[in-house]
């Protein structure tokens, strides 16, 4: 499952998002042709590169919450092979449509065959994945009750999959329906609801389950307190159905009421992980011996600063921390759009800037963190095989962020205020857009290399 989201996000994934941005910011953009690319690039993130990585992580992770084995686990090669193989097939088969100059006909046809079949081969991944992992919640060995290890991060889990799945039936129907009709190219409502509920209805809630679980013990922080999670959680996810809401049906004010609400929950989550601040006593001043006071004698080394670890994973706190900062990003960027369509204006920073801060911001560079420091045990490994590999991936993965973000936020704030200067620095921002996707490309190829490496040796 692993290798097929990296395989995707090396395709059809940052590769074309490399191709769309270049464009976007030296060429001109246009047509049916960039329309489907555009909705394939974000197609194979979110199912590919964010959703097979979330689904390699859950049948992992969730077994051990519950303290039993992954139920009906024969069946994980087809998980890998339905999704694998529909999202590769949307990759290919929507640019297809709209480059075929008969649809009725040869080729066109059999792209809008493959463009209908992604939809339903995908459904069909997601439903059985769902399907398992809901047998294996029931067939746990004890009754699930609030002193359960999965209880704090139940609401996350169970909306995020109800969300995937939904989000996956509405897809399949959307693909058939364009496929039948001969459009390269979903509606314009439909499309922006299925992907804002994608992103934030089940790569950010996995995000923060997977990141209340661990980061605990991977950055030595205190347990997220329990009871308040679940309020901030439930307020997210009303936050989420109104905004999704307003998407779908047009009425502006709601997706401005559920930015805000979104935005404002997500700040409060932050603030009760205290990944950036730090305000609370870790975990560990409750210990008896602290990991970094630990003897030095042989065999037994100090560990690294505040960390549990000893840089056996390199320095993989440079992504997971970042990826917080663009989480609290796109969250001010959702009040301040929010707040201003509640006023009857037009959101005043760009939608797609809210959109990249979580995708390329918090969700890849959580992943990219997570895998660093989370796969090489889940292979029986105790390293990464290479802490170079780690130091390029923090470098590049980033700098990919900065510079595919950056830019959007900074050049409507410059023509505001009419800075001096202001026509070089945007040729520079342009520039630095244009190759994000390049540098995000790279650092992808060197995660791959660096799990491939530590899985074979
Ligand atoms: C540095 C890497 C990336 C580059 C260069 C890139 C580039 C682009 C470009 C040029 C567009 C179209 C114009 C726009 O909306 O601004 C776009 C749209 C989009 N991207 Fe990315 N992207 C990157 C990473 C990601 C990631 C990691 C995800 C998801 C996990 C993602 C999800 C999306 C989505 C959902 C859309 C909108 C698709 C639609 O309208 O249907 N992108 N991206």
């Amino acid at each position: 499952v692993i290798y097929a989201a990296l395989a995707l996000a090396l395709s059809a994934g940052f590769g074309y998002g490399a191709i769309l941005v270049w464009i976007l910011a030296f060429g001109q953009s246009a047509g049916p042709l960039w329309v489907a690319m555009v909705q394939a690039h974000g197609h194979v993130q979110l199912f590919g590169w964010g959703g097979l990585f979330v689904v390699g992580v859950s049948l992992y992770f969730l077994p051990r919450l519950r303290g039993s084995p992954l139920a009906f686990a024969q069946f994980t090669p087809w998980v890998a092979t339905l999704l694998g193989a529909g999202i590769g097939l949307r990759g290919i088969a929507q640019p297809a449509v709209a480059l075929a100059s008969t649809p009725e006909a040869g080729l066109g046809l059999v792209a809008r065959f493959g463009f209908g079949l992604s939809g339903v081969l995908e459904w069909a991944g997601v439903t059985l994945i769902v399907g398992m992992l809901v047998a294996t919640l029931r067939e746990g060995r004890s009754p699930l009750r609030k002193s359960s290890a999965v209880w704090p991060v139940l609401p996350f889990l169970a909306s995020a999959y109800v969300v995937f799945w939904l989000a996956s039936t509405a897809n399949a129907g959307w693909a058939l329906a364009a496929a039948w009709q001969g459009r390269p190219y979903f509606l314009q409502a439909s499309d922006d609801a299925l992907t804002h509920a994608l992103l934030a209805g089940f790569l950010v809630p996995m995000g923060m389950a997977i990141s209340v679980r661990t980061l605990p013990l991977f950055l030595t922080l205190a347990p997220a307190p329990r009871d308040q999670l679940f309020p901030v959680a439930g307020t997210y996810l009303a936050g989420l159905v109104l905004r999704v809401t307003g998407l779908f049906t047009g009425q502006s004010w709601l997706t401005a009421a559920g930015s805000v609400l979104e935005g404002a929950m997500l700040l409060l989550f932050i603030g009760l992980l205290d990944v950036l601040l730090r305000r609370r006593a870790p975990w560990t001043t409750t210990r008896e011996i602290l990991p970094q006071a630990a003897p030095s004698g042989p065999g037994r080394r100090p560990t690294r600063g505040l960390l549990p670890d000893y840089g056996e994973y390199g320095r993989f706190e440079w992504l997971i921390q970042p990826a917080y900062v663009w989480l609290a990003v796109a969250s001010m960027v959702a009040i301040i759009n929010g707040l201003w369509g509640l006023l009857g204006q037009a959101p005043p920073l760009p939608v797609t800037a809210e959109r990249h801060a979580i995708a390329a911001g918090f969700i890849t560079l959580l992943i990219m963190g997570m895998a660093v420091r989370m796969l090489p045990g889940f292979a029986g490994r105790r390293t990464i095989a290479s802490i170079h590999l780690v130091e390029a991936l923090v470098w590049l993965g980033n700098a990919a962020t900065l510079f595919r973000v950056g830019p959007l936020l900074a050049l409507p704030i410059l023509w505001a205020i009419r800075m001096p200067g202001a026509e070089l620095i945007a040729s520079l921002a342009r520039a630095a857009l244009g190759l994000s996707g390049v540098i995000g490309w790279l650092a992808v190829a060197c995660l791959a290399v660096n799990l491939w490496w530590t899985f074979h040796k």
